[in-house]
């Protein structure tokens, strides 16, 4: 069997008023969702699987797995959260269980044709501050297949008679259900806790944006595509707009947010102006790394290069001047 790991790009959007709640006073920076999940994907072709695995911190990969020891991989050193060593093995030793477990099931109550996908997403994110709810959504093919709530597995209304099928077998093996229960009721919200608290110093990190303008391929005669590039920042919250003077430009279109290998995110902010217009605009970026100094960079018209050689051509004519000036004097 050949098994490769892959370790997708991902970033960290972030859940800050947990990290507040013991505070004295619990400041909310951001709302966003609290939330890990394991993510696995299998692939099966002609004869043998392919799997991925990886754990997530909302947005953030903190684990993956390696497929050759069969063992989890930390990705940072507080990936441990505040679980035990043996806590953590009996973890591996469930999700090697799980891996042989879906390869069997899948073969004999899954698989329709070859090449054959499973995608499995199980976790549990935090409910209006207060509750943790488990899911474990399984996909075939790309397709939602059945679902796990509330101790009871859902087929998915796309799964047909397989998935209907496939949730019945899983029902009946009861200490399977209770062992993925008491995973996403128990053990996953006491890990999640522990990241957080472990990850503290990372997971609160700032780091500053750099921005820098461009121009975009041109939307049509006469006009001019602004790009603002913002990068390098964290956490993901940030603010990018176009401005002339204190005017916000409402034709600001923001880009997605993209991850950049270590964590940080990039972001552009573009605007379709007419060239004529393009001059006295300035991208302006407010994030929580800057401290109340938002970051403001002003477009140069091309024009520019024109003004900088009037400038050196007025330069040299002065002092081709001077020099003609003195030589007369000597
Ligand atoms: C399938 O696997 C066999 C032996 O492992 C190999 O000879 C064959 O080329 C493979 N076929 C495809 C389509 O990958
Ligand atoms: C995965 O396990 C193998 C065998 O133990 C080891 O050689 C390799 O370094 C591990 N890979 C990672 C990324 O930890
Ligand atoms: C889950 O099941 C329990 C008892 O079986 C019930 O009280 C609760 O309302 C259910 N929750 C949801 C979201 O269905
Ligand atoms: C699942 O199993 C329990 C007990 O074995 C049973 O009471 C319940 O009706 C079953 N549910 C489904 C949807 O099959
Ligand atoms: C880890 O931290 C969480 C939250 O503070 C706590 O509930 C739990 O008991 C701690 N220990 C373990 C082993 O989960």
């Amino acid at each position: 069997q050949k098994y490769h790991l892959q370790v997708p790009c991902c970033v960290c959007c972030f859940p800050w008023q947990l990290l507040f709640s013991q505070a004295v006073t619990v400041k909310l920076v951001r709302t966003g969702p609290v939330s890990y999940h394991l993510m696995q994907t299998s692939t099966f072709h002609n004869h043998s699987w392919v799997h991925q695995g990886s754990g997530w911190l909302g947005e953030l990969q903190t684990h993956s797995w390696n497929f050759s020891s069969n063992a989890i991989i930390f990705l940072y050193p507080w990936s441990r959260g505040n679980f035990s060593n043996k806590e953590l093995m009996d973890l591996e030793k469930f999700i090697q269980i799980h891996f042989i477990a879906v390869q069997e099931f899948g073969v004999n109550h899954l698989m329709s044709e070859d090449p054959f996908e499973l995608q499995i997403t199980i976790g549990c994110e935090l409910h209006s501050g207060k509750t943790f709810v488990g899911f474990v959504q399984v996909a075939t093919q790309g397709y939602e297949f059945l679902s796990f709530q509330n101790e009871t597995w859902l087929p998915s209304p796309k799964g047909g008679r397989k998935a209907q099928k496939a949730c019945t077998l899983l029902n009946l093996s009861q200490a399977y259900t209770h062992r993925i229960h008491r995973l996403l009721s128990d053990t996953c919200p006491r890990f999640i806790l522990g990241l957080l608290d472990a990850g503290k110093a990372h997971l609160q990190r700032q780091v500053k944006p750099e921005a820098w303008l461009s121009s975009g391929p041109s939307p049509g005669p006469g006009h001019l595509l602004l790009v603002c590039h913002v990068s390098g920042f964290y956490p993901k919250p940030v603010w990018v707009m176009w401005m002339r003077g204190e005017q916000e430009q409402q034709g600001t279109q923001r880009g997605d947010f993209l991850p950049n290998a270590d964590g940080t995110w990039y972001l552009r902010a573009t605007l379709d102006v007419a060239a004529g217009e393009a001059a006295g605009l300035t991208c302006r970026v407010k994030h929580s790394s800057l401290g109340g100094q938002d970051l403001i960079l002003y477009w140069t018209p091309h024009s520019s290069l024109g003004l900088i050689l009037l400038a050196v051509i007025v330069a040299l004519a002065l002092l081709t001047g001077l020099g003609v000036w003195f030589m007369k004097r000597w």
